[in-house]
C-alpha cells in the first residue's frame, strides 16, 4: 500500500472544508502522488479549483489528481461487483441476492459502504488521500458504516464456514468463504488504515455553532487522530490549527498561495 496519510475535513456547513481540502492536497502534491476526493454529494472541487472535476479521476496537474463521487453510480458499480459475484456462487439464491441488491441502493448506509470500498482503491493507489466531505453528520456516518460493515461480514464469515464445512464433507467446491473472506480482509485493511494514517480536521470559525460542532467531533473520534482548525481566522485565541482570511481562495494559481502549511504540518508529521 502506498498511502502515508489519509485525511479528513469535518464540520459545520460553510466552514471551508472544500476550500482546505483543495488547498491542502495541492501542497501534499508537491511533495507526492496525492487525489483530492469529495464525497459530498454536492461537489464544489471543481469550482474551488477552476478545472472541471468528474466522477472520473481526473488528473489535475503534476501529482495531483481529484475525483467528485457519484453516489449513485458507486453504489450501482458496488453492487454489481459484490452482489452479482455472490450471485454466481450461490446460484440457488440469486433471485433473493437481486432483490436484496434492490433494497441496498435505497439503504441510508449504501452510499457509505460503496464509497469506503472506493477509498481503499485509493489508498492502495496513492500516498496521500485528502477526503472533502459533507457537513459533519456525513463524515461520522462513514466511520460508523465501516464498523457496522466489519460487523456484517464477521456474521458472514461464520455462516459461510458452516457452509465450507459442508460442502467440503460432500466433496464440492466451494467459492463462497474465499470471497467472503476477501471482502472481509479488505475491510479489515481500512479499517487499520482509519486507525493508524488517517486524521481528522474539525474545521470552525471564529463563530459558536461551528466551534460546537468541530467539539463534537473531537468527542465522538475519540479513537482517532482530531486536530481542530480555526478557518478565516483573525484573533481569537486558542491552542489550534489557523487558517488565516484570504482573498479570493479559488482558482489552482491562489490556492498555490493559501497559508495551510500547518495543517501541512501535520499531515507530514
Ligand atoms: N480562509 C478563507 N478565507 C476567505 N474565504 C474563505 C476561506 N476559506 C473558505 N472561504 C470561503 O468560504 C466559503 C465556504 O467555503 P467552502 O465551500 O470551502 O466550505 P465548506 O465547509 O466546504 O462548505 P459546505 O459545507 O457547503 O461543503 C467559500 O466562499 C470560500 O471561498
Ligand atoms: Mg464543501
Amino acid at each position: 500500500m502506498l498511502l502515508k496519510r489519509l485525511v479528513f475535513f469535518g464540520g459545520k456547513g460553510g466552514v471551508g472544508k472544500s476550500t482546505l481540502s483543495c488547498g491542502v492536497a495541492l501542497r501534499l502534491s508537491k511533495i507526492d502522488k496525492t487525489i483530492l476526493l469529495s464525497v459530498d454529494p454536492a461537489h464544489s472541487l471543481s469550482g474551488i479549483l477552476g478545472v472541471p472535476v468528474g466522477s472520473h479521476i481526473k488528473h489535475v496537474k503534476e501529482r495531483l489528481f481529484a475525483v467528485e463521487l457519484d453516489a449513485r453510480v458507486l453504489v450501482e458499480e458496488y453492487a454489481q461487483r459484490v452482489l452479482s459475484a455472490l450471485g454466481e456462487l450461490l446460484p440457488s439464491v440469486s433471485s433473493g441476492i437481486r432483490e436484496y441488491a434492490r433494497y441496498l441502493k435505497s439503504s441510508p448506509t449504501a452510499q457509505e459502504t460503496a464509497a469506503l470500498d472506493r477509498l481503499l482503491d485509493y489508498c492502495q493507489e496513492f500516498t496521500y488521500v485528502v477526503v472533502d466531505s459533507a457537513p459533519t453528520g456525513q463524515m461520522l456516518r462513514f466511520f460508523e458504516t465501516a464498523h457496522m460493515v466489519e460487523g456484517w461480514y464477521g456474521f458472514l464469515h461464520k455462516v459461510a464456514k458452516e457452509r465450507h464445512k459442508v460442502e467440503s464433507f460432500m466433496g464440492r467446491e466451494d467459492k463462497l468463504i474465499g470471497f467472503i473472506q476477501n471482502r472481509k480482509e479488505r475491510l479489515e485493511t481500512l479499517l487499520h488504515v482509519l486507525r493508524e494514517k488517517a486524521l481528522v480536521f474539525a474545521v470552525a470559525n471564529e463563530e459558536p455553532l461551528s466551534l460546537q460542532e468541530a467539539k463534537e467531533i473531537r468527542e465522538k473520534l475519540r479513537d482517532m487522530k482530531v486536530y481542530t482548525v480555526i478557518n478565516r481566522w483573525h484573533s481569537m485565541e486558542c491552542d489550534c490549527i489557523k487558517v488565516p482570511e484570504t482573498e479570493r481562495p479559488y482558482g489552482l494559481e491562489a490556492l498555490e498561495g493559501f497559508r495551510v502549511e500547518e495543517i501541512v504540518e501535520f499531515v507530514l508529521r
